[in-house]
């Protein structure tokens, strides 16, 4: 593969290391890679991810599962020995989780990336870093650029910890840069979407989408008016696998997101109308479903201009798509579970 007639640097098959590989993200970047030729060893703890995300791989012979967690230093070091390459997604995600189990979000966003750089570092191996756009934190000048100031909420209110345990993350994978020689390289997510996606822990589009086939309401929080711009994962991934390949992303922070901006109110109404659902938006206090003090931002909205300059990738998947194949694979594990 060639991108903007740059050469890429694998031209041999690498083994990779996916943290979170049995995860909704993980899972897409673990069946590009083995297709792309490479060997994949995901480590998970089951938490969030399932081994139904992984079915397809299971008899791959370059794939292989390890069941454990981030955190335990016995189980990352010898893992990062054996590739070539991390990609380090393994997280506590979710708004819900974060607003119900703060700890464990902090103890595996920021131990959890501490023991995967400690490990790169003696090893000598290449980390590539999942943050989030969570990160631009309460800033209001849209799109978001990477060396945009930041500035977040309050540490009494625990929907920022996780803000903040990414943003400790990416300073902790820069540092290593520097300071040890670490090749890293971080990437911001904004909203991904996509088959296998589950609505469980507060994401909005699955949660629509499984509630639009269902002929139940669709609960938009707040007054609908915020706005997201969506990202196929199936995109993210080819995005994610690019800046491993490319030298030039080595030491620097990049967006991976959509270019659509539209209002979550918007967004129930499409799935509605794309799924010929009977279902009606009906809005739901932000106080109701995360307890008081919660704190939402209005627009989220990634400029792509680095990672468009570095690697010419652009998202190539609509969100009518995305919707479709999320909705096809809700109904097949809904089949599954009856
Ligand atoms: N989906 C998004 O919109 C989005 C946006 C921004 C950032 N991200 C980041 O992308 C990464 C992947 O997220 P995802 O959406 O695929 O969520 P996910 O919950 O499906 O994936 C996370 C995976 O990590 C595993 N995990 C959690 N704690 C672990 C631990 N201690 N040890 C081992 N495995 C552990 C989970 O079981 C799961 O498989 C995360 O780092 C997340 O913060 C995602």
């Amino acid at each position: 593969m060639t991108t903007k007639g740059r050469k890429d640097t694998f031209e041999e098959p690498r083994n990779f290391l996916i943290t979170g590989g049995a995860g909704f993200i993980g899972s897409h970047l673990c069946e590009l890679l083995l297709s792309r030729g490479h060997s994949v060893v995901a480590l998970d703890d089951l938490s969030t991810g399932s081994t139904a995300n992984i079915k397809a791989l299971s008899n791959h012979q370059e794939f292989r599962l390890v069941e454990g967690s981030i955190v335990e230093e016995s189980i990352v070091t010898p893992l990062v020995e054996e590739v070539d390459v991390v990609v380090h997604l393994a997280a506590a995600v979710g708004v819900r989780l974060i607003v119900e189990q703060p700890v464990q979000t902090l103890e595996s966003n920021v131990l959890g990336t501490f023991q995967v750089l400690k490990a790169a570092r003696i090893h000598g191996k290449k980390v590539l870093l999942a943050s989030s756009s969570e990160v631009y934190g309460e800033g209001t000048r849209v799109p978001f650029s990477e060396d945009d100031r930041v500035v977040l909420g309050p540490t009494s209110r625990n929907r920022w910890a996780y803000a903040a345990s990414k943003m400790l993350d990416e300073f902790l994978a820069l540092a290593y840069c520097r300071e040890f020689g670490t090749p890293v390289v971080v990437f911001r997510l904004f909203n991904t979407v996509g088959p296998r996606q589950t609505g469980e822990y507060g994401m909005v589009l699955p949660r629509f989408v499984a509630q639009a086939l269902r002929s139940e309401d669709l609960t938009v929080h707040g007054d609908g008016t915020q706005t997201r711009s969506f990202c196929d994962v199936r995109d993210a991934v080819r995005a994610i696998s690019g800046l491993a390949e490319t030298a030039e992303a080595v030491g620097r922070v990049f967006n991976i997101g959509g270019t659509e901006e539209i209002t979550i109110l918007e967004l129930a109404q499409r799935v509605t109308r794309q799924l010929a659902s009977s279902s009606k938006p009906v809005l739901v206090p932000y106080s109701q479903v995360y307890g008081p003090d919660f704190d939402d931002m209005l627009r989220r909205q990634p400029d792509l201009s680095r990672i468009r300059a570095t690697l010419g990738w652009e998202a190539r998947i609509s969100l009518e798509e995305t919707i479709d194949a999320l909705s096809e694979s809700i109904r097949q594990s809904q089949q599954g579970r009856s």
